[in-house]
């Protein structure tokens, strides 16, 4: 028992609200400017950026896809992302406008430190999202953004995601700010709804009791598909990540679009499809593509703002969550998951927080 919590991964879920509240807590003076911590790069040369690449592993990686949405829109910037394993074997084409984002909660994972002392060798500036203060990817890279987690015990990364992708939306409010290709009307107000998100967390939090019901129900299912557009798809495959990270369960996350390409061979009685479906331009194309699944027998969860009228079977699953701007659903969607991934851990009388073969950093190539 840890403070209360069964296991620190529970506690570290709980502690989600006050982690991104602190990631972005002080980021912003009172004339709505954006600060960041340790920037040796100059607006003068941020200004200057014609392409960012992120860059990552395993749930670090899924919130640098997250950001990439926001970064392209709000800033309209070309961004790439790569695995940082893939990243440093592959020839990227860098220069001195090229922004490298490595995001790394321990900041000492081997992939993604030599992806980022490449880039910066190649000419590129760097810059590291990091949990640990003075850790060798902060010391190594131009410029640190800092989460404010907290320490993070459990192996499976919980809040710490949800304080990447608040620092990375900073960092994309920032740039948006400095080239101007938002007013500064806009960057306040989406700050704003930045600020929302905490408390949007916390009610997504009082429904864990009904989360874990869903869950409960989901137990004696073989398979799981993660299905997701948009930012919803990063969200299914880090959904996917979880569930076998700490239940050795079969799990796959999926752009929704792609089921038809190939995955939807596998759909039959034994699989779960969790489909994530915040309000937004693309709901009524996954609800469309959850029919396709429950037309050849799937169990269908579904991750919405509200009960889906008209677009449910009498044997679905919901998991409610608030809806906040669409860019920044990934933080809420994600909880109902990581419940689902810690509730079918312990049920199965694993230890969630040590998951056989992981180490929570892997500081080997
Ligand atoms: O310390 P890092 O953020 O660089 O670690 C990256 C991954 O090893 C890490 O996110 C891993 O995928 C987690 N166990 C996921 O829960």
């Amino acid at each position: 028992e840890v403070g209360g919590f069964s296991d620190f991964m529970s506690k570290e879920i709980d502690e989600q609200p006050r982690s991104l509240r602190d990631t972005l807590a002080g980021r912003v003076d009172q004339e709505g400017r954006i600060s960041l911590d340790e920037l040796n790069i100059t607006q003068e040369e941020l200004k200057t950026i014609q392409k960012v690449v992120i860059v990552g592993c395993g749930t670090s990686l899924h919130a640098g896809m997250v950001a990439r949405y926001a970064l392209e829109h709000f800033v309209r910037v070309p961004v790439e992302i790569d695995v940082s394993s893939e990243f440093r074997y592959r020839d990227p084409v860098l220069s001195p406008t090229t922004l490298v984002v490595g995001v790394s909660q321990s900041g000492e994972t081997l992939d993604t430190m030599v992806a980022l002392s490449e880039a910066k060798a190649s000419g590129a500036k760097t810059l590291v999202v990091s949990n640990v203060v003075g850790s060798s990817m902060a010391r190594m890279a131009d410029a640190v953004l800092y989460t404010r987690a907290g320490p993070e015990i459990s192996v499976a990364s919980t809040k710490t995601f949800i304080a990447q992708i608040g620092a990375l939306e900073i960092l994309a409010l920032y740039l948006a700010d400095l080239k101007r290709t938002l007013y500064p009307s806009e960057v306040n107000e989406l700050i704003g709804r930045l600020n929302a998100v905490p408390e949007a967390i916390s009610v997504a939090l009082s429904q864990i009791k009904e989360y874990e019901r869903v869950a409960q129900r989901l137990l004696g299912y073989d398979r799981f598909y993660f299905i997701g557009r948009n930012v919803g798809y990063p969200v299914a495959l880090e959904g996917a990540l979880k569930l076998k990270e700490i239940t050795y369960t079969p799990s796959e996350g999926y752009p929704a679009g792609e089921l038809k390409h190939g995955p939807i061979a596998m759909i039959d009685e034994q699989a779960v499809v969790v489909a994530i479906a915040p309000k937004g331009a693309l709901y009524e194309k996954v609800l469309a593509n959850v029919e396709e699944v429950r037309a050849r027998g799937a169990k269908v969860v579904l991750v919405v703002n509200e009960m889906p009228a008209g677009h449910m079977a009498s044997d679905d699953d919901v998991f409610l969550v608030p809806q906040v701007h669409q860019l920044f659903s990934p933080m809420v969607d994600v909880v109902p998951l990581q419940v689902l991934a810690h509730y079918t851990s312990v049920a199965r009388g694993l230890d969630p927080d040590r998951p056989r073969n992981l180490a929570k950093t892997v500081t080997v190539e």
